[in-house]
């Protein structure tokens, strides 16, 4: 194959959406306050947790692709406005990023006062029916809980005065918010995880080998398992990926590559246990590596290694993840 031609494989590997189950759920939850609104003018909110790389991004960009802005002669309307909550958040930078993004041209002018009152303005006049917080728990991250308590506290009057449903999406640590604003904690009652691991037919492991295959299928080349049974390489897919598909992504993308290069006609364990240790961990080796028969089967949480809680970085790195 050509280079561009193993570039356009690439990209749309990258631009593929598979609907895991704990993704639909969620997604599912989602349209369905949207429809209680539409019918009924009731607004429900929701909480959506979840590890870094396991979607919360990808959800935001999927509902906003399903519910575009729709540019009409005298104003533009808004159905489902995503806010990525901005790092360190105030009420002023949340104020600026939400007039932001429904076109307000003086976005970073005004009092806390005025600025929220154009926010409901427009959000009335650009028809948002629904809005969804990403990055939540950077109101959290802010530090100190007087702080959290204004912020948290703004955003409750604005959800009431707004009268919409509203998502909040962001790492487990975003329920510790909430355990500073009670107010904001009753009208979050409702939570779901995008964590694989929840079903009572499948096995987490199951769940990352039907991961892992469905986006396989995405790809020229086949899955093969040999020297493991599937089911084993179910099991050795969940040490390497968390159960995050970003992880189980990033493992296939970098095996494709590599396959494409050099002609390799499979993505086999062998080159798996290669590309783990390339794009995922470079101390992953031998019994550290799961898909290396003297895997030790165990998680890789502990320092230093690549799903340490809380980490949000590949210990290759030190950078922040791109997910
Ligand atoms: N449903 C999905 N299908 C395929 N790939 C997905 C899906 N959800 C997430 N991904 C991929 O996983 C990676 C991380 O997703 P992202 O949404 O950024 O996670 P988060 O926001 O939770 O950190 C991205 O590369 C994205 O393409
Ligand atoms: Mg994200």
């Amino acid at each position: 194959m050509t280079g561009k031609q193993n570039f356009t494989e690439l990209r749309r590997f990258d631009e593929e959406y598979i609907p895991f189950p704990p993704f639909v759920a969620a997604i599912e939850a989602i349209k369905a306050n949207l429809t209680l609104f539409r019918e009924t003018g009731i607004a429900q909110h929701l909480l959506v947790l979840g590890e870094s790389g396991t979607g919360k991004t990808s959800l935001c960009r999927w509902l906003a692709h399903q519910y575009p802005k729709l540019v009409m002669p005298d104003r533009d309307v808004t159905p489902v406005l995503i806010i990525s909550v901005p790092a360190a958040a105030t009420i002023a930078s949340m104020a600026a990023v939400i007039l932001d993004k429904l076109g307000d041209p003086a976005s970073s002018t005004g009092t806390i006062s005025m600025k929220t009152s154009r926010v409901i303005t427009l959000i009335r006049a650009c028809r948002v029916e629904m809005i969804l917080f990403d990055e939540a728990q950077h109101i959290h991250d802010r530090g100190q809980a007087a702080t959290q308590y204004m912020v948290g506290d703004w955003l409750k009057s604005l959800i009431d005065q707004a009268g919409i449903p509203t998502v909040f999406l962001g790492i487990p640590r975003l329920e510790g918010l909430l355990q500073v604003n009670e107010q904001l904690r009753r009208r979050f009652s409702r939570r779901m995880r995008l964590a694989l691991g929840q079903s009572d037919e499948t096995s987490i492991h199951g769940e990352c080998l039907q991961l892992f295959r469905s986006l396989g299928s995405c790809l020229p080349i086949p899955l093969t398992c040999a020297p493991y049974t599937w089911e084993e390489l179910g099991m050795r897919l969940y040490y390497a990926s968390d159960g995050r598909v970003s992880y189980i992504k990033k493992l296939l993308a970098a095996a494709l590559r590599r396959a494409l290069d050099t002609d390799i006609n499979d993505i086999s364990p062998g080159l798996l246990e290669l590309v783990f240790t390339h794009e995922i961990w470079w101390e992953g080796i031998g019994k550290l590596n799961p898909f290396n028969s003297a895997f030790e089967f165990r998680r890789l949480d502990r320092n230093n290694e690549p799903f340490e809680r809380g980490s949000v970085s590949t210990p290759r790195s030190k950078r922040p993840a791109k997910c």
